[in-house]
């Protein structure tokens, strides 16, 4: 499965912040918001990248990123030059997906706890998955109402009575049939490709599941200058709570195999002296202390 990472959008909502940078750059605690949803798909053992961004944006993930080689990936860029919705990113990176399955995650969507997304990964086969999650404002959001056997029975976009608290998370996982789906989408009433749109589409065709997320899941967006700041928080209390990272693709990927103790030993000592630095040092002592015990 491809994974497409959508780092789009004017960011109008994050003004002053975003007149220099985008969203998706701007500090969640201590690291850039896209590292957040990154670690998420690569958690999931996403290893070939898609990001998609501005003309203007593009060049700063790239320096951010590179070509991912570095940490086990495989990442592309492409240009979105005009913002015409989510479901836009599967029209602009269809020739990356090829004839594979792809999933696609917001850039500005963090995702912590749980084994949802691990378990939705796994076990996919086909059609197109997507998730619930209780919220106190489901009108932001794309909402899903399910029957009485937990399924989905409609899906609408920022519904201005919800038929229930449940919003869509901005993590898809979908087979191949999105690009056409995506092909032959109309703009919805915003203008936009609405990528609820397309899970309208797969719920009509009876091959749409949307996965309830449990409790244990923290579902945070960081759009604007509140919910930024409470995500900051959030990270925070977490990480020093716990001495882990949230949100740490280096890590990620070493514990997902796509890269070696020694690399990852090696890329840790060529970051400049930080708390990051020394994190990740403190998880090539663990990891080297559990392989002499073995
Ligand atoms: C978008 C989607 C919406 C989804 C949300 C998740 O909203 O359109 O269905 O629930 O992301 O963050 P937007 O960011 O365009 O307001």
């Amino acid at each position: 499965m491809k994974g497409i990472l959508l780092a789009g959008g004017s960011g109008s909502r994050l003004y002053p912040l975003t007149r220099v940078a985008s969203k998706q750059l701007q500090p969640v605690y201590d690291k850039p918001m896209i590292y957040y949803p990154l670690t998420t798909l690569i958690e999931g053992g996403i290893r070939e990248f898609c990001l998609i961004s501005t003309p203007a944006d593009l060049p700063r993930f790239q320096q951010l990123l590179g070509d991912g080689s570095e940490w086990g990936l495989t990442i592309e860029y492409r240009e979105q030059s005009r913002p015409e919705g989510i479901a836009q990113a599967f029209r602009i990176a269809a020739d990356f997906v090829g004839s594979d399955s792809v999933t696609l995650i917001l850039g500005d969507n963090i995702f912590y706890g749980g084994d949802s997304f691990q378990k939705a990964f796994d076990t996919f086969g086909g059609g197109a998955t997507v998730f619930g999650y209780h919220v106190t404002d489901p009108e932001r959001y794309g909402v899903v109402e399910f029957d009485l056997a937990g399924r989905a029975m409609s899906i609408e976009e920022k519904p201005v009575h919800p038929k229930s608290n449940y919003a869509v998370p901005g993590l898809y996982l979908y087979d191949n049939e999105v690009i056409q789906i995506a092909r032959d989408l109309k703009p919805g009433v915003r203008g936009e490709l609405e990528i609820t749109d397309v899970n309208v589409e797969y719920l009509r065709r009876g091959r749409l599941r949307v996965k309830q997320l449990s409790r244990g899941v923290a579902w945070l967006d960081a759009g604007t200058s509140t919910s930024l700041h409470e995500a900051s928080a959030y990270v925070q209390t977490i990480e020093r709570r716990q001495g882990i990272k949230v949100g740490c693709p280096e890590e990620a990927a070493f514990k997902r195999d796509f890269i070696s103790l020694e690399a990852l030993d090696a890329l840790t000592h060529r970051l400049p002296r930080c708390e990051y630095r020394d994190y990740l040092c403190g998880v090539v002592a663990e990891a080297q202390s559990q392989q002499t015990r073995r």
